[in-house]
């Protein structure tokens, strides 16, 4: 069995209202979840206060982003500090709707992991590659850079969850191949023992994202660089908690 914790994120992104995340959360409070497992859930900003009063203490709590300097006039952005204010522990960093929808840089995305580490929360960092890409046979170059780019910009790996999530997989129903998740997540073990250290590459975390069902999570989980998920919809649903037990 893998020496790293098994690692289950939940993303909500912008879903939800108290009602409907009250009701997942109370889902959840009353699971019999493994306890082998990590678990956090990803909030909208405007309910992670909600979301860490409400969720059991044994389940984390992230924001969905945050902004790379304390405090100032960024109008709509919040901190490391006010992610940490309300008792979360966590932030998502580099997801691909950041990346994309949002145009943010890999450089803009390195300069949050750094500000988000050194006010100490733990990262999620999000990279993946695009369709084109991959029909370019570029995947590597792409997920590489983008891990580069984050790598620069931390100093304490333990910190740091790394989310593997091919954007063509995302939303889609598409979900990787157990096979083509595992040769990616190889691929990045290799990166990092090469370009960071042996130690950091056996143990972080690198997690799958992408059209994560109840339905595929054992044989996806069972890979041996496969080391937990961060899932979307199905996070909002009650299969969320087989996700999470996809390792029992
Ligand atoms: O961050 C996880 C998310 O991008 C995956 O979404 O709906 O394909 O599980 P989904």
């Amino acid at each position: 069995m893998s020496p790293r914790r098994f690692f289950v994120g939940g993303n909500w992104k912008m879903n939800g209202d108290k009602k409907s995340l009250g009701d997942l959360i109370n889902t959840l409070n009353t699971a019999q979840l493994n306890s082998e497992t990590e678990v956090v859930c990803g909030a909208p900003a405007i309910y992670l206060d909600f979301a860490r009063s409400n969720l059991d203490a044994r389940i984390g709590v992230a924001a969905q982003n945050c902004y790379k300097v304390p405090k100032g006039a960024f109008t709509g952005e919040i901190s490391p500090a006010m992610i940490k204010d309300c008792g979360v522990e966590w932030v998502i960093l580099g997801h691909s709707e950041r990346r994309h929808v949002f145009g943010e840089s890999d450089e803009l995305i390195g300069q949050k992991v750094a500000h988000a580490l050194e006010s100490g929360l733990g990262v999620i960092a999000c990279i993946g590659e695009k369709l084109d890409e991959r029909e370019a046979g570029i995947t590597e170059k792409v997920v590489f850079e983008q891990t580069q780019a984050i790598a620069d910009n931390v100093k304490d790996w333990s910190q740091v969850v790394l989310a593997y999530e091919p954007v063509w997989a995302i939303g889609t129903g598409k979900t990787a191949s157990p096979q083509q998740a595992q040769e990616v997540h190889d691929k990045l073990r290799q990166w990092m023992k090469a370009n960071v250290s042996e130690e950091v590459a056996d143990s972080v975390r690198i997690i799958y994202g992408g059209s994560v069902t109840g339905a595929n999570c054992k044989e996806l989980g069972s890979q041996p660089d496969v080391d937990g998920f961060l899932v979307g919809g199905a996070s909002l649903k009650p299969e969320f908690v087989d996700i999470i037990n996809a390792r029992a």
